[in-house]
């Protein structure tokens, strides 16, 4: 199924000579075009769109995905415009094609950024039989709020988390140089702060200091732009009064003149008309300009360049210049690709049924991004060979569709193997049918549903059963995109259902499929175990029988906190001490306060009265089947200096008799800075596989860089000063020491 797409390796002087040299021949009405991205007609080709193509007025499409009008319009741009340049055909590929992979979210849980390379080269490759050549992805939002519907989407909370897998997806995607035959271009996106969005409603306005944005929420992107990511997006949303998409500083004062970026920025759908809308501007020539003067290449679907950029250059307005610049960065992705170098840029079309091969790399993903939350009694894994009967309960466990998660235009429900049928296909092939029978009761029609159907079914059943699974959360459309909650419960009668069969006493096991962080305080005293799966895509339903039944052991850790109530948003393990931290010593809980305590008796904290001061389940957290003792933490010294690496070891030693994989986590605090530093930060972390018993040292190295931050200079580097380091399980505990850094000034 490979596309004939190798192509040698391009030199930049070539690239160089060949974008000038096409450069000159073009008109001003040309380049213009090239600025353009047109919406597809998704299956024929408009008049409009084949006008466009011909006199060169486009330089992408975006949402077509039929392979015979993909194939005609690169037919139109190659052969019947005057220039024959191809065009970049964009689609959001965020987290597989066909193969659905788990939601990034999820998939950011496997802190493998092997996994995640592999997922974003099958989808690359599927996506490119039907000619789309660039997605709309790694989306790298540093996501805090769990109210945000597109925190789906994004790979976490943590900055160091989300460089790494996020730079994994841009190789998965593009290959080390575009020679692969899979390779397409990526899209580092929404450039920058998106995730900050006030209340966690979507679009909204964010508020980020400069710090904060070069310390945390510009890092992924930093690392994006580093491994050669071929373009960015620009966000929706307004940062500090000026919409990402028309901020100059962001796009080049940061981007192009610190960063040296080389490839070219796109906006999102629309986001340059909505300036008008966000009131940075009047008109749709103003948008133009704020859009153009910030550093924007190429317009997402509004058409505020092509039926203002001329003018505006004409009465110099803006620098017509530029446009050169802007038109030479699209064409060198372009001839990077070897979009000029493949005459016929003809894609084969997606066959009928998807590749086992993707298929399996699909279930590893999905296995390796459930998170164990819960596992009381070790009631998990199941033994179908000691059990007559499992009751398999939910609205969201055989549903093919539900499943895959939001941001899955192509994805499709036939590919998909349920959960119930991944758990009927397991028990059966490990005991003779009639040992165990799989019963099967949906309960509710969706997720959101406020009644409970054939409760006394339901409840005979359990009664005769030896175990229940219920599988319930969130429907996939509860998230992604412009798909916000305020509160973050299990939706509809789910708690109701909840605690109705837990009255059998029956051992339960909760597998939750949401697209988010939920609230579970009010779930945890009612079941046995919690297996959250996000939405864990086509594969989800083996990759999960597997896990409960104990064929795989749990491996994924939280990529984000998961907070007690909604209240405590934003709350993540990094977040910083203030002047009164708080802890077990000066924290009380609203009930024990005494009657008419005095104003100061309960001591100064910075904690809520209504709810524990920590998360429900911290970042970095996750269960195994195994068991796993951290001893022994060393360091090669506790003063290093910038010229020195600090080097330190731990051995972990698997205490069970179950073979298991460890993502084992480092951490730092920086205890005193130009500026306040956070409480913790992840500066690495490593996965170990331990049989049985077994016990390995793993080694971490340290340097000076990996210390550095923006302070209060606004320069980038570290600082002189006490640290304390932690090697442990995730953000909450394991073994501590303490060091210096030392740098001469
Ligand atoms: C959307 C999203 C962006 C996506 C684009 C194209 O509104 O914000 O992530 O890539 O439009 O679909």
């Amino acid at each position: 199924m490979d596309i004939n797409n190798n192509h040698k390796v391009i030199s930049d002087n070539e690239i160089d000579e060949r974008v000038t040299r096409l450069l000159s021949k073009m008109t001003q009405e040309e380049k213009i075009g090239q600025l353009c991205q047109l919406s597809g007609a998704e299956g024929w080709v408009p008049d409009h769109l084949r006008h466009a193509i011909q006199s060169g007025m486009a330089g992408s499409v975006i949402n077509e995905v039929d392979v015979n009008t993909v194939n005609e319009l690169q037919r139109i741009a190659l052969e019947e415009s005057r220039l024959g340049i191809p065009l970049l055909i964009g689609r959001d590929v965020i987290h597989g094609y066909k193969t659905i992979f788990p939601i990034p979210l999820g998939q950011a849980a496997s802190w493998s950024a092997d996994t995640v390379e592999k997922g974003a080269m099958v989808a690359a490759r599927e996506a490119k039989l039907n000619g789309v050549n660039w997605t709309f992805a790694p989306m790298i939002d540093i996501s805090r709020d769990p109210r945000w519907g597109r925190i789906a989407e994004s790979l976490g909370e943590d900055p160091f988390l989300c460089a790494q897998l996020g730079t994994a997806m841009v190789k998965g995607f593009q290959g080390d140089d575009f020679t692969q035959d899979h390779a397409i271009a990526a899209c580092a996106k929404h450039f920058c702060g998106y995730g900050a969005a006030e209340s966690g409603r979507d679009y909204c306005t964010t508020n980020i200091p400069e710090n904060e944005l070069r310390n945390v929420y510009m890092v992924p992107f930093k690392a994006a732009s580093d491994a050669g990511v071929a373009t960015f997006m620009s966000s929706f949303s307004d940062i500090d009064g000026i919409p990402a998409s028309g901020n100059q500083w962001l796009m080049t004062d940061i981007l192009r003149d610190e960063w040296q970026f080389d490839g070219f920025v796109v906006s999102d759908w629309e986001s340059i008309s909505q300036l008008m809308i966000h009131g940075l501007c009047e008109h749709p020539w103003d948008a133009a300009k704020e859009a153009y003067n910030a550093g924007i290449d190429m317009e997402m679907v509004s058409t505020t360049y092509r039926d203002h950029l001329s003018g505006l250059m004409a009465n110099g307005e803006v620098d017509g210049d530029k446009l050169d610049t802007m038109v030479s960065r699209i064409l060198a992705i372009k001839f990077k690709m070897g979009l000029f170098d493949n005459p016929n840029n003809t894609a084969p079309g997606f066959p009928e049924h998807v590749d086992p091969a993707h298929l399996s790399i699909a279930k590893q993903a999905a296995i390796e991004s459930c998170v164990l939350l819960q596992n009381n009694h070790s009631v998990l894994p199941l033994n179908a060979r000691q059990m007559q009967k499992l009751t398999v309960v939910g609205p969201l466990a055989d549903d093919g569709y539900e499943q895959l998660g939001t941001w899955i235009f192509d994805g499709e429900e036939r590919h998909s193997t349920t959960i119930l049928r991944g758990i009927e296909e397991l028990v059966a092939s490990q005991t003779d049918s009639q040992d165990c029978t799989v019963a099967y009761h949906r309960a509710m029609q969706t997720s959101r549903s406020d009644q409970i159907d054939q409760l006394e079914q339901i409840q005979q059943s359990v009664a005769e059963s030896d175990a229940v699974v219920l599988v319930l959360g969130e429907e996939s459309i509860l998230s992604g995109e412009a798909h916000c909650r305020a509160e973050l419960n299990l939706p509809g009668c789910q708690q109701q259902l909840i605690e109705t069969l837990s009255s059998q006493n029956k051992p339960i096991v909760l597998v939750i499929l949401a697209g988010r962080p939920l609230t579970l305080e009010a779930v945890i005293p009612h079941v046995d175990a919690i297996l959250y799966a996000w939405h864990p895509g086509t594969m989800g339903g083996p990759a999960i029988a597997e896990l409960l039944f104990g064929v795989a052991n749990p491996s994924g850790k939280l990529p984000v906190s998961f907070p007690r109530k909604v209240g405590q948003i934003p709350i993540y393990y990094s977040q910083k001490e203030s002047g009164k931290p708080v802890n077990d010593h000066n924290f009380m809980m609203m009930q024990d306060i005494p009657v008419r305590a005095a104003q100061t008796s309960l001591g100064m904290a910075a904690s809520h009265l209504d709810t524990h001061f920590t998360p429900q389940f911290p970042f970095g957290f996750g269960l195994s089947y195994a068991s796993y003792h951290y001893s022994n933490l060393r360091l090669s010294q506790h003063q290093f200096t910038v010229e020195e690496t600090l080097n330190l070891s731990v051995d972990i030693t698997n205490t069970s008799d179950v073979d298991g994989v460890e993502i084992v986590q480092l951490y730092i605090r920086d205890h005193v800075g130009s500026i306040t530093r956070p409480a913790k930060e992840l500066k690495g972390f490593k996965s170990i596989a331990l049989k049985g018993g077994e016990q390995q040292t793993v080694n971490f190295a340290l340097r000076s860089d990996d210390l550095a931050f923006y302070g209060r200079d606004r320069t980038f580097k570290a600082e002189t000063g006490r640290f304390t380091v932690w090697i442990g399980p995730n953000s909450a505990d394991g073994l501590s020491a303490d060091f210096e850094l030392i740098i001469n000034e």
